[in-house]
């Protein structure tokens, strides 16, 4: 059953044909709105997204060399994210659906990160570090449905990396620079103490950024460390606060699996650190492991739509336009789960 899924909750236009029966992904493209300055301005996003669209999904439909009228289910993506860029994902599905006369389905985006882990690894019933730029997230599947045992109270951890690297001086995005700089800093292990704020199961960056800032235009200013070293402290540190509530999510929930998602789980470190967790984990009796996905399917994109969009309309059918409106603020544990 071939799917074309379409991504829009942020700044990523994507679009993908997956072949569910056969869990096989023909095509996943994307375009992605950058600026050299600045962040995402919602209008701007959307202008984008309507600048692309059309471009986006016949190149999706031409890679996997079919054409639309094979396709048979259309997914999109109708929430969390920003108003202005859901509805551009949601306007063309809908409209791809009445004139083709195509099922149509709507799905949560963050659950949609969890279900690609399940798709493309061996994990059956993970926990979600869903670490993004707009979402820092930790989710099971619980009691029926898809739950948040733990977020930040703030922003999330790609935006939090993102403004730290501005701070710097790096452009946009921050975390593969950053990354590659921390990386450098590891060999000197100049560790430089910060905040570390954990909140229950919640974690917060918003202090810990007005101390980075202070130490770079003081302490980094007078030579005391390197900007390497302030990176690679920032990784060890905010990687660690994520890695302790994913554990002890684990731990409460009593699974075995950890599955990265978002675009930051494409961090090397970050994939070090689950799996040096999940290793320590592990007992005689019981073993505990880590999976990741390829980079392509860690940051937004079409085809975990198109999979969760499957999933869904095989327990549920297809939903009627009228209900396909966007859900900018749709909460994880909001959405009823029929396919599990
Ligand atoms: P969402 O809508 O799910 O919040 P998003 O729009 O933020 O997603 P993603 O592609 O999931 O988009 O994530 C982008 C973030 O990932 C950026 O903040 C970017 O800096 C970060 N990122 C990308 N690569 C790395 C890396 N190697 N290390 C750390 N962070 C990274
Ligand atoms: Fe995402």
């Amino acid at each position: 059953m071939l799917v074309l899924g379409i991504e829009s909750t942020a700044h990523t236009f994507g679009v993908s044909v997956v072949d569910a029966n056969k869990k096989k992904v023909f095509s996943n493209i994307m375009d992605s709105f950058s600026t050299e300055q600045g962040g995402m301005i919602p209008g701007d996003v959307g202008r984008h997204h309507v600048g692309c669209c059309q471009e986006v999904i016949q190149q999706a439909l031409d890679k996997a060399g079919v054409k639309i009228s094979q396709i048979k289910l259309i997914s999109f993506s109708q929430g969390p994210g920003l108003g202005n860029a859901l509805k551009v994902g949601a306007t063309a599905a809908r409209s791809l659906s009445l004139i083709h006369n195509i099922p149509l389905v709507g799905v949560n985006h963050c659950i949609a990160h969890l279900e690609i882990g399940r798709m493309l690894t061996p994990a059956k019933d993970p926990i979600l570090l869903y670490a993004s730029g707009a979402n820092t997230q930790v989710i099971a599947f619980e009691e029926g449905k898809y739950r948040i045992f733990g977020e930040t109270l703030d922003t999330g951890i790609g935006n939090f990396i993102d403004t730290f690297a501005r701070y710097l001086g790096l452009g946009f995005p921050g975390g593969p620079k950053i990354e590659q700089l921390a990386k450098e800093g590891r060999k000197n292990s100049n560790f430089i103490e910060l905040p570390y704020s954990i909140k229950g199961m919640d974690v917060a960056f918003s202090g810990l950024l007005t101390n980075i800032r202070h130490k770079i235009s003081k302490d980094m200013k007078e030579g005391k460390f390197t900007k390497e070293d302030l990176c690679y402290s920032v990784q060890e540190t905010v990687f660690a606060m994520l890695i302790e509530v994913s554990e002890r999510a684990m731990a409460h929930c009593g699974k075995t699996e950890l599955v990265l998602g978002g675009g930051v789980a494409c961090n090397k470190r970050l994939q070090k650190m689950c799996d040096i967790m999940c290793k320590e984990r592990s007992t005689k009796s019981q073993s505990c492991k880590s999976f990741v996905v390829e980079n392509q399917f860690n940051v937004d994109n079409g085809a975990m739509i198109a999979w969760l969009g499957y999933l869904k309309f095989k327990a549920e059918g297809p939903q009627k336009i009228e209900d396909t409106a966007v859900r900018p603020y749709e909460r994880t544990d909001d959405v009823q789960v029929a396919w599990r």
